[in-house]
């Protein structure tokens, strides 16, 4: 079969809901590191990372060898949660290698698979535990698309695709939704407080630092460390959904370390297998952890290739701080290469950069203009999506590992798409 071909199977066979196979509109063979190579043999660098999920990189080496060590020697794979070595090791290193270094105690519970089954679970075990059933999330926020997350996921067009309406979320404004000077966190507190808001009080704050598919929106330190004085105040619990900013995005290994926070529950996907194969967790404060067993249930809790090489990338990056400190340094080149591409006036409505550590991205207010420029950074071989209700906003979130010359070259196929994109304008 030809590429062309191959593409009409999917026109012809896979549902219409498909999305991600238009925004990049090729077929995808191989793939190393930061690159990917579509079936013709033309190579892209990757500024998306399988949204988030290949922090160290497409098939990395040290995690391949073990998951295929792991495989020949006919090991476990499937054992629903049946006790297993691979998970033992999984625990063992995020226990030795995560938790106690950063005086963290968490119990962790396997979900499902995706992220979404993560945040599900959250919110079931916050509405347990306090008796109470409404959720406040914040404007913009991203938490998943099955029904329950969804009462936490703001985007219109996701909530109204369910037929129904989410159950138990109600929306607060994260920081900078109601302009810079206001402090949003004084408003979510008078609405708690107040018995005449039309709010009940929630069993839990969920929030995400860096909002990602929201646009990029990057809670600040203070604002982080005011929610948290606020769900002790009223007694509420925090849950840090790190689905998307854990596992090192913003340069530590939790995307809320910097502000000095303990969340009392926090999920994790994506990035924590390690090598992009699904697994979830949520960790709780134990004295949180009050399911009875079997009481949230499922057949892939758990999945023994994630465990491999999500212990051995625990080891192997976080034993020390060398992985984080490489995170910092390359955040700030491409930070400080983004400030670059803009520095000449070169659009009418200014375009304004945003993030923290390896999420960084272009906030271009004119409309179609971030749109245009993913699409024509994809012809010249750069991956890289929009973020935000409106699109309005380029988002660069290559894996941490990428190395120097692949960054350079997609910050460079991306200053090229934008600067054609403009001259066209
Ligand atoms: C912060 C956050 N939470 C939850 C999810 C849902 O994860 P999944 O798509 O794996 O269900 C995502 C996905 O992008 C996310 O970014």
């Amino acid at each position: 079969m030809n590429a062309l071909e191959y593409m009409d199977i999917f026109e012809h066979l896979e549902s219409n809901v498909r999305s991600y196979s238009r925004s990049f509109p090729t077929i995808f063979q191989r793939a190393y590191n930061a690159t990917l190579e579509d079936a013709l043999g033309k190579p892209y660098i990757d500024f998306f990372a399988g949204a988030g999920a290949l922090n160290y990189g497409s098939n990395n080496p040290i995690l391949k060898q073990k998951i295929l060590d792991y495989i020949a020697g006919d090991n476990i794979i499937h054992a629903l949660d049946m006790a297993t070595v691979a998970k033992a090791d999984f625990l063992d290193a995020f226990e030795r290698y995560i938790l106690r270094p950063r005086h963290l105690r968490y119990k962790v519970q396997f979900t499902g698979p995706t992220g979404t089954n993560a945040v599900e679970a959250a919110l079931k075990i916050a509405r347990k535990v306090t008796g109470r059933q409404t959720m406040l999330a914040f404007t913009q926020a991203f938490h998943g698309m099955t029904l329950g997350a969804m009462a936490a996921t703001a985007n219109h067009q996701y909530r109204h695709a369910a037929g129904i309406l989410p159950p138990g979320g109600c929306f607060m404004p994260f920081e900078g939704y109601l302009g810079d000077n206001i402090d949003t966190t004084q408003y979510l507190e008078q609405m708690i407080e107040d018995p005449g808001s039309g709010i009940d009080m929630p069993a839990a704050i969920i929030v995400e630092t860096v909002q990602g598919e929201g646009g990029v929106n990057v809670a600040s330190i203070q604002w982080l460390r005011n929610l948290q004085a606020i769900c002790q105040r009223h007694h509420i619990l925090l849950i840090v959904d790190d689905i998307q900013m854990g596992c090192g995005r913003t340069g530590e290994f939790f995307s809320f370390e910097e502000a000095g926070i303990q969340p009392d529950i926090i999920t994790l996907s994506k990035s924590i297998s390690g090598y992009g194969l699904p697994m979830s967790i949520v960790l709780m404060r134990p004295e949180l952890d009050q399911w009875q067993p079997g009481e949230h249930t499922g057949t892939f809790r758990g999945n023994n290739l994630a465990f491999v090489a999500g212990a051995t990338a625990i080891q192997h990056y976080w034993s020390n701080n060398h992985f984080s400190t490489t995170i910092q340094r390359k955040a700030q080149y491409l930070r400080e290469s983004l400030i670059q591409m803009i520095a000449e006036p070169i659009s009418a409505s200014p375009i304004k950069i945003r993030g923290r550590g390896m999420i960084q991205a272009l906030h271009c207010p004119q409309d179609g203009l971030a749109q245009a420029v993913c699409r024509e950074a994809f012809d010249r071989g750069l991956i890289i999506e929009t973020s935000g209700s409106r699109n309005h906003v380029i988002k660069c979130m290559p894996p941490l590992t990428i190395t120097e010359s692949e960054l350079d070259s997609g910050l460079n196929r991306l200053a090229d798409s934008l600067h054609a994109c403009l001259a066209r304008k």
